[in-house]
């Protein structure tokens, strides 16, 4: 991968592009969950956190409607918009986020001018790390400030998710910006999905002798597809069908009788939903008491629960966590919507190589392309460069 641009190299790359220096630069960062899946849209508990690998953008204001926007990655040119027609129909590509973004801000009653618009990003494209929210959240950030719109990190998460919903069509939830929005370095972000309210909980893996390391499988995925959308409409049918608001509302204790009230497909994915809220709460007290090391049982649950109840998994990723697993790690579940994308595998520091070396070799047995394997630490959320 090339080396990310710094903003200064950004602004200097954007005044050959537009002609002008921009207004400033701003970044935000992918993400991983370490627990917690497909439980947000359920108003559940999620335990994401930032990682160091971040979209940045360049911004200027123009003193018309229209929408220039480059990026350093994608093949596309130069593509233009205008701020008063916005058209999800005809976006393409990586401009739909920085477009859904204006359109949501549009739909809250802002006056979005034109913009020029230059990004560069080194979150890996559909590894199931946010790569779209990071752009989402880098350009909220910017029309924040630059349109003196003085939206709350709150009210920013519930924008960029309309944004996802409602103009690039994945009916995904909270979790991925509220982590690129409120993470902080050395910190997990214990969100609660109802109310949003955030607990940053310390996760420093270095310090257990520890490291987290990412498995991106290269199997690419999109929530825009049916299996993520198909699950969402499973969990709110078993909601319905339980009388309740949403399965957050479901206990353990409540299992028993749910298995027969629901057909078995859907129970198995509301038993998900519940068993999974259990262990974020879990995950979470143990990093206060324990730390790290203690919630690798939770992450092997995790992963056996998406697999086998929620059915989100593949070969690939499970291949990646039983190899890992199998050479050292203390936990490994996916991460993220599933369908491909990522792993994580909390490995000790001492066996890190090993690991690495064993899913490789287990990717090329099996015939898989080569996976990307590299650890992150928490990183700091969405910020302003220059
Ligand atoms: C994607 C979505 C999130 C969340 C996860 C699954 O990352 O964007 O809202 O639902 O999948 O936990």
């Amino acid at each position: 991968m090339t080396r990310p641009l710094d903003a200064k190299e950004l602004a200097a790359r954007f005044e050959g592009v537009f002609g002008a220096a921009p207004d400033g630069v701003w970044q935000a960062p992918g993400r991983v969950n370490l627990i917690g899946e497909h439980t947000d849209y359920n108003e559940g508990f999620v335990l994401p956190f930032a990682i160091d690998r971040t979209a940045r953008v360049a911004v200027r204001v123009r003193p018309d409607s229209a929408i220039r926007m480059l990026s350093t990655f994608g093949n596309q040119g130069l593509t233009t918009a205008d701020a008063r027609s916005l058209d999800r129909a005809t976006a393409r590509g990586w401009t739909k986020y920085p477009l859904g973004v204006i359109w949501a801000l549009q739909q809250r009653g802002l006056n979005i001018p034109g913009l020029d618009l230059l990004l560069d990003s080194d979150v890996p494209r559909g590894a199931g790390l946010s790569s779209s929210h990071a752009i989402e959240c880098a350009v909220i950030s910017a029309l924040n400030e630059l349109t003196a719109a003085s939206l709350g990190a709150e009210d920013m998460v519930l924008a960029t998710q309309r944004a996802e919903n409602d103009f690039v069509g994945a009916p995904t939830g909270i979790m991925d910006q509220s982590a690129s929005l409120r993470a902080t370095a050395g910190h997990a972000v214990f969100l609660d999905c109802r109310d949003q309210s955030v607990r940053l909980v310390p996760f420093d893996a270095d310090s257990a002798g520890l490291v987290l390391l990412v498995i991106d499988t290269r199997v690419s995925h999109s929530h825009a597809d049916g299996g993520y959308a198909a699950r969402r409409e499973s969990c709110e049918l078993g909601a319905e069908v339980l009388g309740v608001r949403a399965l957050r509302d479901v206990g353990l204790e409540d299992l028993e009788e749910a298995s027969g009230l629901l057909d078995a497909e859907t129970f198995r994915r509301v038993r998900h939903v519940v068993t999974e809220n259990d262990r974020v709460l879990q995950a979470v007290e143990l990093l206060d008491t324990a730390g790290p090391g203690a919630i690798g049982p939770l992450l092997d649950a995790s992963h056996a629960s998406m697999r086998d109840d929620f059915e989100i998994s593949c070969a690939e990723l499970d291949l990646a966590v039983e190899a890992a697993r199998t050479a050292g790690a203390i936990g490994a579940r996916m991460t993220g919507g599933g369908f491909g994308g990522s792993a994580i595998a909390l490995t000790p520091a001492g066996s890190a190589q090993r690991v690495r070396t064993a899913v490789e070799r287990a990717f090329a047995e099996a015939g898989y392309a080569a996976p990307g394997i590299f650890s992150v630490r928490p990183a700091a959320g969405a910020r302003r460069l220059a």
